[in-house]
């Protein structure tokens, strides 16, 4: 979900909440709805489905108002319809609200509202706050009493942002879910994140979980829960607004592919010398990592197969690495001690999956680290360190250009720990650095030459699609197949190459293709399984580098890549795949940016 306000003496707070809806629809879009204060109550607008809708119903009439709050929605509590829309409103309209986030504790409070003579209209957690809000003021408090005494009583991950009646003012709080502050002379924006509101300011304070502000035209003000003043520093974000806009490509999700050698020129930027093998890592000098003995990754979708490749580049060099899906950690967390790293990896810094295992790895005595591309995120500021990836703000729903940069960046982490931790640097480390050094124009040429829009028209109307790769082409693998599964709507499968004759052999036949993609290193044991893959009559494409020609021989088609370091031939394949996938999508006319029933920031577990 997406929350959006905005505070100003212009009467136009409805056009720039709309503008910010729109560049918060990635988070969420199954409804979205608006509040605006037109005279003396809120007046609330919402519509189930796309922003288009909402904008439709506003055409005809545009409420003139200087404060709003606005909302898109991904349904937890409830299907996506009109009602279920934010924002939402008490019994009398007096108040509305948006919420972003879970209230945990929102049955019992349903229950004991109604016992209380309140009706509510929607299937959501959320309603109970107007409701609740509306009480205290009925019994003669303040706007802001009210908001304070309501937020006391939820439990939960939330961010909350509320209109009411007769009060020139928003009053907001965030815990557990992200909300950032906007300031442009005297009028405000509040949302989620940032890019919703860099059309109008880039400079930002961001609040922290308990902070509760209250803002009016011209100023705001800062307090924790109990009412104590907190300062925060008003920082300026060097986003360009451009780069949150599709910058004439079709999709968010091609012009992020071709985005990927800037990213990784920004990723790599003064943190690695090839020549030397030298690697400098801001806040990680040598030595950061004396004590650590062991490291675990959790991170989930995309950013789990970064943590495979991670785990796989470190346990090689000799420190044992473990990846974990997040989601699975936070229920069952393996043994960890103060000699244990626990890494965090999310792009966004915010899903609720990976910032619940690293709580509970950071309560078992661990140390923890966020590697993330959100400066100010939740997952940086709770880890006891954060490694930035720097790949810039990424829009479509399916991650492209934060994957090579989490790659890339595990490694070198990887390496500055792998030398503190076993004493010396890695063998191989001059030859890795300098594939590194390569990477952005090797995939500028995959950009420049790929055929992969000619695989796609071939095979886009196959039953199935499967994705092999052993060692490191194994988390490509998977990955292949995640992107094609959630953006084509095909059934796609990755599977470690071996794994294959242990039961997904079962589903090859000639009308399911498989994408087998080599690192280089274990090319002959891939080969043999793509034997067994032909002898089903399954056509088998190979992606490898384009100086393996006994692959090619045996494939019927091939996506090549630049010949390579085998830890880096990884992002390489993965470039081919993410166009594979683009193209499959766009031959069938999916909604690539934002697939059905998936969200680019998950803040529910
Ligand atoms: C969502 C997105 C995925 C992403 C995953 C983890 O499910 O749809 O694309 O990989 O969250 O996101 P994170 O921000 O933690 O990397």
């Amino acid at each position: 979900c997406g929350i959006i306000a905005r505070v100003g003496e212009t009467k136009d707070a409805v056009d720039e909440l709309l503008v910010g809806l729109e560049n918060l629809e990635y988070r969420g879009y199954d409804s979205a709805g608006l509040a605006v204060k037109n005279g003396s109550g809120p007046a609330v607008f919402k519509r189930e489905g796309q922003i288009s809708h909402l904008k439709d119903m506003l055409i005809d009439e545009v409420p003139a108002g200087g404060l709003g709050i606005g909302h898109t929605r991904w349904s937890t509590h409830g299907p996506p319809t009109d009602e279920n829309a934010h924002p939402h409103t008490g019994c009398a309209g007096q108040v509305a609200v948006v919420h972003n986030g879970i209230i945990e504790n929102y049955e019992s409070l349903r229950a004991e509202l109604s016992d209380r003579g309140h009706t509510f209209e929607s299937d959501t957690d959320t309603e109970v706050i107007p409701h609740l809000v509306e009480e205290h003021l009925d019994r003669g408090a303040t706007p802001e009493q009210a908001f304070r005494r309501t937020i006391r009583r939820l439990s939960g991950s939330y961010a909350v942002a509320m209109l009411v009646e007769g009060s020139d003012a928003v009053y907001a709080t965030r815990s557990g879910s992200p909300l950032v502050l906007g300031v442009q002379d005297g009028t405000y924006f509040l949302a989620s994140d940032v890019p919703a509101f860099l059309d109008f300011t880039d400079d930002v304070i961001f609040l922290d979980d308990g902070d509760v502000v209250v803002i009016e035209p011209g100023g705001h003000e800062i307090t924790k829960l109990d009412g104590t003043p907190v300062e925060r520093a008003v920082q300026t974000v060097d986003w360009d607004p451009q780069d949150a806009g599709k910058g004439g490509y079709e999709h968010y999700m091609l012009k992020e592919i071709h985005e990927q050698p800037t990213a990784l020129r920004q990723t790599l930027r003064g943190r690695i010398e090839h020549v030397t093998g030298d690697i400098s890592l801001e806040d990680f000098p040598e030595g950061t990592f004396d004590g650590i003995r062991r490291v675990q990754f959790v991170a989930c979708g995309t950013s789990y197969h970064a943590g495979l490749a991670g785990s796989h580049f470190i346990e090689s060099r000799g420190v044992p690495s473990q990846t974990f899906l997040a989601s699975e950690y936070a229920v069952s967390t393996p043994p960890v001690d103060d000699e244990t790293l626990v890494i965090g990896v999310t792009q966004s810094g915010e899903t609720a999956d990976t910032l619940s295992a690293l709580r509970r790895a950071n309560a078992s005595g661990a140390r923890t680290l966020a590697l993330t591309n959100v400066i100010g995120s939740t997952a940086a500021r709770e880890c006891d360190d954060a490694l930035f990836i720097r790949a810039g703000p990424e829009i479509g729903v399916a991650a492209t250009k934060t994957f090579s940069s989490q790659v890339a960046s595990v490694s070198l982490l990887g390496e500055r720990i792998v030398r503190d931790v076993v004493g010396h640097r890695s063998e191989d480390i001059e030859a890795v650095l300098s594939a590194f050094a390569d990477l952005p124009d090797h995939v500028q040429q995959i950009l420049d030459f790929t055929k992969a829009h000619r695989i796609a028209k071939r095979y886009h109307d196959s039953d199935a699609y499967f994705f092999i790769g052993r060692g490191t082409a194994f988390p490509v693998a998977l990955e292949g197949a995640l992107k094609f599964k959630e953006i084509s709507y095909e059934h796609a499968e990755g599977f470690a190459a071996g794994e294959l004759k242990h039961g997904p052999l079962a589903l090859v036949t000639p009308t399911t293709p498989v994408f087998a993609v080599f690192d280089g290193q274990n090319d002959e044991k891939t080969l043999s399984n793509v034997k067994e893959v032909e002898a089903r009559g399954a056509p088998v494409i190979a992606v490898t580098s384009d100086a393996n020609e006994t692959v090619s021989q045996h494939v019927d088609d091939v996506l090549t890549i630049p010949d390579t370091h085998p830890d880096v031939a990884g992002v390489l394949a993965n470039v081919q795949l993410q166009l594979l996938s683009y193209h499959a999508a766009a031959l069938l006319d999916r909604p690539i940016d934002k697939p059905r029933n998936l969200a680019k920031s998950v803040t529910v577990e």
